[in-house]
């Protein structure tokens, strides 16, 4: 167990400090990250020879999507056997370099934990729909309705969230793919797997979880019908279930409680309310990661269709968890991960402002209260893909969606849905990371298991490197302004011109034993230049950190170029 060292003096009691407030995380998905032997697929030992370029951001923890072994329908987050690692990522002996190498380089490995579902391959699958005794109990299965499937529910990827199994001649429940059966968290044998399969991962040295999906592992008594006309239908029956918190209150003592450890909950439709019980003081979970501000570009609240966003509505929700669990609980802060198209491409401008863009976001991350996560590429400004096929996509989830969308009258062709698909489809955020100039990015000597950016030409770590005014370095300086500012781990935030339509201006204070330290930050959202009054009273200020050329240390009245952010230092 490692003893926490507390880095500042004065101003947040000994309760409240924790290593994962302090830390900044940076996400690897691994399929696209580093490929070491040619097969195209990114794998264990090309992550370790990058180790160095992780660890130069100045970040503290590595979040590792699931390397499990699996058949990879869902790339990996069907998983048939929890303790063994993929072989095309490499072995357990990789694995276990892997995490001695991230600990060498002082970082901390946080892996993902998948247990909602498993793949239908996994041993227990098997032997339930065969009907063993002693798994039969361990899925969802019911008799149908009539003909058709025991409720209304929906599957997140689209349609029923029931597929029938000829061999135990009953349907199965899976809120994701049919070959994602979800466990039956009602059985104590099946909290006891998995209460030991995280212990096992915790003997071996792991700093913590990233918990897939983990507010719907409880499942409302009689699985009633849903409101058909919601956005998931039956997502009020399997969200925040009845027997949410005492599960999680059980994997809690049992065995998270017993090592220094980071847990973070991936929560579909989290409120602020249910986000202070699931991470406040008393809460299983250190911290969660909510969607609202990622649905902000849908139309009429619908995934696949896309609407105009709004910066009040950012403002709305960002105050709204920043204040939130200020006294209660730990806000997780992210804008892309594998699962959502690049920021740059959403709520920047990758055309015309790409770098000033990407660097505006990341301050908007770097600077809010709670632990950031910074997702691959994100660092580089890397942007979305043109998809302009099916056939080069490879995310089963957007895959399923256009399938569908064909399948009606609505649609003849491809190209008819191509901008909707293209902009949110999950491969965006995983084509594979752009080390290099030269063929593949330098990210394999082989053929990629998706196809790359075309950008990396000038996209990418290489060139990056040796740019001073690169996004990537612009981020080691957001990293570093945080590492030696504590106010922005521990200081309370406040929104200084909330119904401003084009510029967020907040602060960060912090009372310390040394007296008060307070920055400021002042963000142009937008790609026209703009003159604000910044309502904010100081003795000294001072510019700490910009993305463009500034020497103006006067907050009072700015006036910012498109996509301009300012960090000031208000003494
Ligand atoms: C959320 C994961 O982030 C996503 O990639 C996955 O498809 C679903 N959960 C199902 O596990």
């Amino acid at each position: 167990m490692t003893t926490y060292e507390p880095r500042i003096d004065g101003g947040v009691s000994d309760d409240e400090r924790a290593w994962w407030k302090e830390a900044v995380v940076y996400q690897i998905y691994p399929r696209s990250f580093a490929d070491s032997n040619g097969d195209g697929f990114g794998d264990l030992p090309g992550l370790i020879n990058r180790l160095d370029y992780v660890s130069s951001l100045g970040a503290d923890v590595i979040w590792l999507n699931p390397v499990y072994d699996s058949p990879q329908r869902d790339n990996g987050y069907d998983i048939s056997d929890y303790q063994a690692i993929h072989d095309e990522y490499g072995t357990m002996a990789d694995w276990e370099d892997l995490l001695s190498e991230i600990h060498a380089h002082d970082m901390k490995l946080v892996m993902d934990l998948v247990v909602n579902h498993t793949s239908i391959d996994h041993e227990w699958f098997q032997k339930s729909r065969q009907g063993d005794p002693e798994y039969e109990d361990y899925y969802i299965w019911r008799e149908g309705d009539g003909d058709g499937p025991p409720n209304n529910w929906q599957s997140f990827f689209g349609g029923s969230a029931w597929t029938y199994d000829e061999e135990r001649e009953a349907y199965y429940l899976h809120l994701y793919d049919t070959s994602q059966p979800d466990l039956n968290w009602e059985n104590e044998a099946v909290r006891q797997d998995v209460f030991d399969t995280i212990e096992w991962w915790l003997e071996k040295g792991i700093d913590g979880f990233r918990m897939d999906v983990i507010n719907l592992l409880s499942k409302a008594d009689g699985l009633p019908d849903g409101d058909p006309d919601s956005e998931w239908v039956g997502s009020e029956h399997f969200i925040d279930g009845p027997r949410m918190e005492e599960y999680l209150e059980a994997m809690d003592e049992q065995v998270l409680s017993n090592y220094d450890v980071m847990t973070v909950g991936e929560m579909p439709q989290l409120g602020v309310d249910e986000a202070k019980s699931y991470t406040g003081t008393d809460g299983p979970l250190d911290m969660a990661f909510h969607f609202q501000h990622t649905k902000l570009d849908y139309a009429e609240n619908q995934r696949w269709a896309i609407g105009e966003w709004d910066l009040q509505e950012l403002k709305e929700i960002t105050d709204r968890w920043q204040n939130g669990l200020a006294e209660e609980g730990w806000n997780a802060i992210y804008w892309e991960n594998h699962d959502q198209p690049r920021v740059v491409s959403r709520y920047g401008d990758p055309v015309n402002y790409r770098r000033e863009s990407a660097k505006l976001l990341g301050t908007f991350s770097l600077t809010l209260s709670g632990t950031p996560y910074i997702y691959q590429g994100q660092e580089l400004g890397m942007t979305n893909s043109p998809w302009t096929s099916i056939a080069d996509m490879r995310d089963i989830d957007a895959i399923n969606h256009a399938k569908a969308l064909l399948e009606t009258d609505d649609y003849d062709e491809y190209t008819d849905i191509q901008d909707t698909i293209s902009y949110r489809s999950r491969d965006n955020a995983r084509t594979p990371m752009q080390w290099s100039p030269s063929e593949n990015a330098g990210f394999t000597e082989g053929e990629p298991w998706i196809q790359l950016n075309p950008n990396y030409d000038t996209v990418n770590v290489g060139d990056a490197e040796d740019d001073p005014d690169s996004v990537l370095n612009y981020y080691r300086r957001l990293l570093d302004l945080r590492d030696s500012h504590d106010v922005l781990v521990y200081g309370d935030y406040c929104d200084l011109l909330p119904n401003h339509e084009s510029v967020y201006t907040y602060t960060r204070t912090l009372d310390t034993n040394e007296g008060t330290e307070r920055l400021l930050v002042v963000l142009n959202f937008f790609g026209d230049e703009t003159t604000v009054e910044v309502p904010v009273e100081f003795e000294t200020a001072t510019l700490l950190l910009s993305n463009y050329d500034r020497d103006d240390d006067d907050p009072t009245t700015v006036t910012l170029a498109p996509y301009e952010a300012r960090v000031y230092d208000l003494g």
